[in-house]
């Protein structure tokens, strides 16, 4: 695949967002962010994508009648940018039938935790809460099983006794930006030889 184009989905801050364009900026993932989309316009990650020199959208969904209208603007906007796979980065919102028809086995999660444990919101805590000696962070493959689809990467951290909501939250997300731009190229490199 050449002049590979990714687009990134964000709800807020927006830090796996910046690690992935940084990486493409360093050629450490060979593809381009060519278009970042929130559905909150008080992201902090928008500021962050445009100073990246990255052309961004915000689609707020209640100025649409259905998802289904939400998310059909989302693809016309990820098809006119020609993306070949979608990275959700902190979209806290789960991806409906429509994007996912239209973006077949080419869109892709950062979760915090080792999944299949502790699926949905505030994983760190639920992590926690449960007494894990162990947590982390996981890479997968978006479908219609919330935060279950085939798993791409993994990486963990040591839990400490004095381990809070967020020293845990912090620990896992230098993870995440590590493994998000290693697991968005072996996604690529897999495209590239089902093409090839
Ligand atoms: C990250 O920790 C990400 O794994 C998590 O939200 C945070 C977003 O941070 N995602 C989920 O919980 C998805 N279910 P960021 O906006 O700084 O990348």
């Amino acid at each position: 695949m050449s002049n590979v184009s990714l687009g990134i989905l964000i709800s807020g801050r927006g830090s796996n967002m910046e690690a992935i364009i940084k990486a493409c900026q360093a050629n450490q993932i060979k593809a381009t962010v060519t278009v970042v989309i929130s559905d909150k316009k008080d992201a902090k990650g928008i500021a962050i994508a445009k100073a990246l020199g990255i052309t961004t959208f915000v689609l707020d969904i209640n100025d649409f009648s259905t998802k289904q209208d939400y998310e059909a603007d989302i693809c016309r906007i990820l098809k006119g940018c020609s993306v070949d796979l979608v990275c959700l980065a902190g979209y806290m919102k789960i991806v409906g039938e429509t994007i996912l028809a239209a973006f077949k086995n080419r869109v892709i999660n950062i979760h915090p935790s080792l999944l299949p444990a502790f699926k949905g919101l505030n994983a760190q805590k639920q992590a926690l809460d449960y007494g894990v000696k162990f947590a982390g962070c996981s890479v997968h493959y978006v479908n219609d099983v919330l935060d279950g689809g085939p798993l791409i990467l993994q990486d963990i951290v040591e839990v400490s006794d004095d381990d809070t909501e967020q020293t845990l939250s912090k620990k896992i997300l230098k993870k995440e930006h590590i493994i998000y731009p290693r697991a968005i190229q072996i996604v690529l490199d897999r495209l590239s030889k089902r093409e090839g």
